[in-house]
């Protein structure tokens, strides 16, 4: 099969803020417990914080994890989760039916923040509280001043503030499952509500208001048009949620899923562009893509209520997860003149590329590799990428895949062109001819593969059947450049200039 991908030099998208590469912690499952925090595992720093799993999360080079929810935020009350650890209160979180001991809270988490060389973006409950909580939140995390919140997080410790930039209003209020679950028009009215008192309080942070909990959501539109109708002129960003699943075992479709998050996206960005056109406002709202993932190999486990860190959706991912994590990936690229934030969700045990044994091994599932590649090497500029290939229909006749997606990403402080390509035929190797115009003459310096021929490898702490290899290379400086993508791969090929 052959394919053709042209970029120009004068032609970007726009500039990739950092913030894409983002991932997510939620009190949940064995994220927390058992996750980042095991004091009693051999490689626990006096915080009780897993360093073998902080050592894999820096070679995934995360520039935001946000905290403490999901589904748990919206029942949660923050001052739990500071001050003296005996002290702190055992409760009930309805939304994963466990129990929550609060050793862990925003004190502890911002200082694994800085131990993970990573910021914190952090959710406030809109369910079960209201603005006057989250006001004192982010007076406890921000203010410099003497003043209750600020002077109790100096009690707790802690003379100078988080400096926490970026927060989320909530956690899918549109849906019924969230504690607190609001219609557009009441959460439109309580997020301006927060939204104003949050800016009073700290004008330098930004905000991120719920969108639709995912595009199938009945309200999906109504829900985005009337809450920024109340918001607009408030807020920063707008949530984007959805995760994938191979239920139907149709490979092909599934690693299509991307071109519907690419739908999505485009979606929200002509409501937020609406809503801007019909306020007369000057400002764009911007979009937080902040839960997306496959989520479904745990769909369906079985759940004992009231436990203690229990293992929960721990999804054991296979290697045609990782293809159709790595084609997001290029999505949220190739839409970062809008998308400026994005949480792969989620990061530890839970839904995540990391996995831990209890008290033993940290190991990596498939996913981590093109996220890992995709954080650390696709920094820059991203540029617009003309594909010419052939396509295949999804099942539904909803929309066409094409069988190859890609993203260019310029980093001039490198002087280098990292192309990320995925290859969704599953017989045929793929002859791509790349045009890089308006540059220089380039030349191919690395070539990454992540392959196996069976797309439903995976890993586990004993043996990593999926790994990336380096893959020769041929080539000659210059503009034009041909390279043969492998049957059903994922691929990060570098050009110098
Ligand atoms: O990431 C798991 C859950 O998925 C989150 O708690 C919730 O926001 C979403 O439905």
């Amino acid at each position: 099969m052959k394919a053709s991908l042209t970029v120009n030099k004068k032609f970007p998208v726009g500039e990739i803020d950092k913030r894409i590469y983002g991932s997510f912690i939620e009190h949940l499952g064995r994220a927390v417990y058992g996750g980042i925090y095991e004091p009693e595992h051999e490689s626990a720093d006096e915080l009780g914080f897993r360093k073998d799993v902080i050592e894999l999360i820096n070679k995934m080079n995360v520039p935001i994890v946000r905290y403490p929810g999901g589904n748990f935020v919206s029942g949660y009350n923050w001052e739990d989760g500071t001050g003296p650890r005996d002290k702190r209160p055992k409760k009930l979180d309805l939304a994963w039916e466990t129990i929550e001991s609060n050793q862990v809270g925003i004190d502890e988490f911002q200082e694994w923040a800085k131990r993970a060389g990573t910021e914190v973006m952090m959710a406030v409950n809109l369910g079960t509280r209201g603005p006057d909580d989250a006001k004192n939140l982010l007076e406890y995390c921000n203010l410099d001043t003497d003043t209750y919140y600020a002077n109790l997080r100096r009690k707790n410790g802690f003379e100078k503030p988080f400096g926490i930039k970026t927060w989320c209003l909530g956690n899918e209020m549109d849906g019924t499952w969230q504690m607190g679950h609001k219609t557009a028009e009441e959460y439109g009215r309580a997020a301006t509500e927060t939204a104003k008192l949050l800016k009073w309080t700290d004008p330098s942070i930004e905000l991120v208001i719920c969108g639709s909990s995912n595009l199938n959501m009945p309200t999906f539109g109504e829900w985005e048009l009337t809450v920024l109708d109340h918001t607009y002129e408030h807020v920063d960003m707008v949530s984007l949620h959805q995760y994938y699943n191979n239920h139907a075992n149709n490979s092909a479709d599934f690693i299509g899923l991307s071109v519907h998050m690419d739908q999505f996206i485009k979606g929200v960005v002509a409501i937020c562009d609406a809503v801007k056109a019909k306020k007369h406002s000057k400002k764009n709202v911007n979009l937080s893509f902040d839960e997306w993932n496959v989520w479904y190999h745990s769909n369906g486990e079985k759940i004992e209520r009231w436990a203690e860190k229990p293992h929960r959706l721990e999804d054991i991912y296979n290697f045609e997860d990782a293809l159709l994590v790595g084609c997001m990936l290029m999505t949220l690229q190739n839409n970062c003149d809008r998308v400026k934030c994005a949480c792969l969700a989620q990061l530890v045990n839970v839904i995540a590329p990391i996995m831990t044994e209890d008290m033993g091994k940290a190991w990596v599932q498939p996913t981590f590799y093109p996220f890992m590649f995709a954080s650390n090497r696709g920094r820059g500029t991203t540029l617009k990428s003309i594909v010419e290939c052939d396509s295949y229909t999804e099942k539904n006749n909803r929309y066409d895949i094409p069988y190859l997606e890609a993203s260019v990403i310029n980093n001039e402080e490198k002087r280098e062109l990292v192309v990320f390509a995925v290859n969704r035929s599953l017989s045929e190797d793929m002859e791509l001819n790349l045009c890089f115009e308006n540059f220089e003459d380039t030349i191919a310096n690395e070539h990454v593969m992540l392959y196996n021929d069976d797309l439903k490898a995976e890993n586990s702490a004993e043996k990593e059947n999926v790994s990336p290899v380096n893959v020769e290379i041929k080539d000659e400086k210059g503009v034009n450049h041909e390279v043969t993508l492998k049957k059903h791969s994922w691929n990060m090929i570098v050009y110098k200039y």
